[in-house]
């Protein structure tokens, strides 16, 4: 732990986890729990849970969980650390300095360090550009119409064409060469020894949704090639998990995003008030980023290129939209070829109606794909009829389908019954239509060969939070030393001491542990339900087996490591014992 107990415990007291999650999910109360739709995997009726009493959140349809620590680290793609920082201002509490342990020093130092010389390379930039070096760089942004309130906005910047200046700036400030090469921003040969990546070009930094600088794109002034140079990836710069722009667009509250191809895009329509754009970073649009923009947007207006590769980069993220649940509209820049020609030429409003006029997804496809085919061919037309009945197939709802089979059979002049038909029997020779993407469980899954073990451990821990009252009656036999499992024995320990005092508090369990997943499976085992299943004596028989399937399992572990160990001998003399007693004991729910 990096800060104090007491004050990850205070902290966490005073951020009461309803009142959080409200600002970020739309939670409505149901019973004793607070329910919404899963801001982690694409969803239609609520399964994410918030208990105020428990002070904890789960999902039951992607299994994401935790206490306010975890979703804060979760949604904001924090560090724990980080997260502890975020509320512990949010709740009003100081924070004493960190208490630094060698490993966590040396993790989450170096994730600070990233961020602290990536900061520290973007002011240098920003000064450069205003400086002397820096003329050629504002005549360029200049020419390409940005404003001085948009340059300092996004905080551009130039490299300059010495070659290492960046460099000697940067070790002046006390950063090591190790860390400079790491952040991507020099690279090492022997011949040249420490040379900067960018030089003689416009830079943009690249931000994170909490407008932290995680990396750089450089363009040239000219029409050299390459074009753009980007940051590589690096601790705190993952390409896929972030978007150019989201810092600003995810406070500009419009129930549609905008996606870019290009930085100059999305600064130019940011110019022109459109602060809901963003772009991907250099690669290919990703299922992560549909996922981060699925948190602040329902819709998707693409805004790609209009030439040849545009069209196939939206087709591609269209398929990606809709697997993430968002819905997308493709918009036309004709006769420009992006959105910051287009903004140039033809202003605002015109954009605005570009954005009324933009047309659903699915019918972009279509008519993209009519191009392959030759509709005067009688042959080819029919093909074409089946690749629409097999692309219908794809909408799981049924009056979703039912709708667009009557739209498409209306713009393509077929009639509504034939093209119904067409679907259906192409439902029938496949097996149906499309199944819902299932999002991957958070927890580990079934086959882990482990699982035999970890789940009766696992399952006792949550009948003991379920029922407290059991602790009196199992722990004769049963103790911390039995849970087999790292996870499940640091969360036994805490339990069974807070058992103890008669202070149950699963929230503050959870953190124990500062890795998302750690705490995301110690959550775990305060949400798996168990109570409503059988009879009383049914359940009595249960938790019996669970008693008895930890007791054997601890009986094994112990005995083999037998032979040099005398406290594992100890341990499997009382284990026999104790579990010879526990098959002539019942143990009662009441
Ligand atoms: P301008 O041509 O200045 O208007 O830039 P743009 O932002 O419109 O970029 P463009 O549409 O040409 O390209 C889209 C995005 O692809 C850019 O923002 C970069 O992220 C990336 N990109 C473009 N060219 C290159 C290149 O040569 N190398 C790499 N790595 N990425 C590039
Ligand atoms: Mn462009």
């Amino acid at each position: 732990m990096y800060y104090p107990d007491e004050v990850v415990e205070e902290i966490r007291m005073k951020s009461d986890i309803v009142e959080v999650l409200s600002g970020y999910v739309k939670l409505q109360k149901k019973g004793s729990n607070y329910f919404g739709l899963c801001p982690f995997h694409n969803e239609k009726s609520p399964s994410f849970s918030v208990s105020g009493v428990k002070q904890m959140y789960y999902c039951f349809g992607c299994g994401a969980g935790g206490n306010v620590f975890t979703f804060i680290m979760e949604y904001e793609n924090y560090s724990f650390q980080e997260a502890v920082k975020f509320l512990a201002k949010r709740a009003g509490v100081g924070l004493p300095d960190m208490e630094y342990s060698e490993e966590a020093r040396k993790k989450e130092g170096r994730r600070a360090k990233l961020l602290e010389v990536n900061k520290e390379a973007a002011k240098y930039f920003y000064y450069q550009l205003r400086g002397p070096a820096g003329q050629a760089g504002c005549q360029y942004l200049k020419k390409r119409q940005l404003t001085e309130e948009t340059i300092h906005r996004f905080g551009l910047g130039f490299s300059n064409q010495a070659s290492d200046d960046l460099t000697r700036y940067l070790r002046k400030k006390g950063y090591g060469d190790k860390l400079i090469q790491e952040a991507g921003l020099a690279s090492f040969d022997e011949k040249h020894g420490m040379y900067d990546k960018f030089w003689n070009r416009v830079m943009f930094p690249i931000q994170d949704g909490n407008h932290r600088v995680i990396g750089f794109g450089g363009r040239v002034m000219g029409d050299a090639k390459p074009k753009y140079l980007n940051s590589p990836e690096t601790m705190v710069f993952d390409k896929g998990r972030n978007l150019y722009g989201l810092n600003f667009a995810r406070a500009a509250r419009t129930n549609y995003m905008i996606l870019c191809e290009g930085y100059m895009d999305v600064i130019a329509m940011h110019q022109a008030g459109f602060s809901q754009a963003v772009a991907s970073l250099g690669t290919a649009f990703t299922p992560g980023q549909a996922a981060l923009i699925r948190r602040y947007a329902q819709e998707v207006v693409l805004a790609y290129d209009s030439d040849g590769a545009g069209v196939n980069a939206a087709l591609r993220a269209i398929g990606i939209l809709k697997e993430a649940g968002l819905t997308g509209k493709v918009l036309s820049l004709e006769p420009y070829k992006d959105p910051d020609e287009f903004i140039k030429n033809q202003g605002q409003e015109a954009f605005k109606e570009r954005i009324r006029q933009a047309e659903n997804s699915f019918f972009f496809e279509l008519r993209i794909l009519a191009g392959d085919y030759d509709l005067s061919d009688p042959e080819s037309k029919t093909k074409f009829h089946r690749e629409i009945a097999r692309k219908l197939c794809s909408f799981t709802e049924e009056v979703e389908r039912e709708n667009y089979i009557e739209a498409a059979a209306q713009k393509y002049h077929i009639g509504f019954e034939n093209l119904r038909k067409l679907v259906y029997a192409y439902a029938a020779r496949t097996g149906g239509v499309q199944p819902a993407v299932r999002p991957k469980p958070g927890i580990a899954s079934q086959k882990d060969p482990g699982e035999k073990k970890k789940k009766p451990q696992k399952l006792l821990l949550t009948w003991l939070v379920e029922e407290p009252a059991l602790y009196g009656k199992i722990k004769k036999y049963i103790s911390t030393e039995d849970f087999t499992e790292d996870l499940y024995k640091k969360i036994a320990e805490k339990l069974f001491r807070d058992l103890e005092e008669g202070a149950l508090n699963p929230a503050g369990i959870i953190s124990l542990f500062t890795e998302e997943a750690q705490q995301r499976e110690a959550a775990g085992v305060f949400n798996t339900r168990l109570m409503q299943l059988g009879s009383r004596q049914e359940q009595e028989k249960a938790f019996h087996d669970i008693v008895v399937a930890v007791k054997r399992n601890s009986l094994e572990y112990a005995s083999s490591r037998l032979g040099g160990d005398v406290s594992a001998l100890n341990q499997v003399i009382e284990g026999k014992k104790a579990l010879e007693e526990l098959s002539k004991t019942h143990i009662s729910l009441d």
